[in-house]
């Protein structure tokens, strides 16, 4: 698919997404953990939101690699969810996702996930539509925005 040059190259900061949500009894397992299937749902959420700033257009899940649990969430915590775009391609584009922790009372703050979101940007016919470059700013975008291009290749031969 050929690159449209119509699209300016846009920075990650411009589709930076956070989302925060608390972990309610029906969210958690008998212990009280926020159940992983849920903290999947608020990713693929942030990051759809953040994709679909970036392309401008609709965009669906491709894949979701390199999902790490780290620390258990609990009922009562504030979750915060945080996608931000590492690269786009021609239609794909990643999408780094950080979920955290907050417990109310002690303030304690945890990671609780981390992982890389794919989303492929659809026309109006449901085929895939070139999207803007990004235009990393900070070294860790840069950084980002390096190893993205590792991983598509390693991922998709
Ligand atoms: C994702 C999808 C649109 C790709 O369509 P396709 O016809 O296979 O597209 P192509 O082979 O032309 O590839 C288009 C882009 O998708 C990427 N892609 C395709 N499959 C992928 C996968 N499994 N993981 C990551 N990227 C993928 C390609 O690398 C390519 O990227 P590029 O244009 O930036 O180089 C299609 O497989 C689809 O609709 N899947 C279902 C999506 C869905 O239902 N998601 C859940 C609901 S949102």
């Amino acid at each position: 698919m050929e690159k449209m040059n119509s699209h300016a190259a846009k920075t990650p900061a411009m589709s930076a997404t956070i989302m925060t949500e608390v972990v309610y009894p029906n969210d958690a397992n008998p212990m009280g953990m926020l159940q992983g299937g849920r903290i999947i749902q608020w990713m693929d959420t942030a990051s759809a939101i953040c994709a679909q700033t970036h392309a401008g257009r609709i965009a669906v899940t491709a894949s979701i690699d390199n999902v790490k649990f780290k620390y258990p969430a609990k009922t009562g915590d504030i979750i915060s969810i945080q996608a931000k775009i590492t690269r786009a391609f021609s239609s794909s584009m990643e999408i780094l996702v950080h979920v955290s922790s907050r417990a109310v009372l002690s303030g304690e703050i945890n990671p609780v996930c981390e992982a890389h979101f794919v989303f492929v940007a659809l026309d109006d016919n449901a085929n895939p539509v070139a999207v803007p470059n990004v235009k990393p700013q900070t070294q860790e975008e840069k950084e980002h925005y390096k190893n993205a291009l590792l991983r598509k290749n390693h991922k998709r031969p």
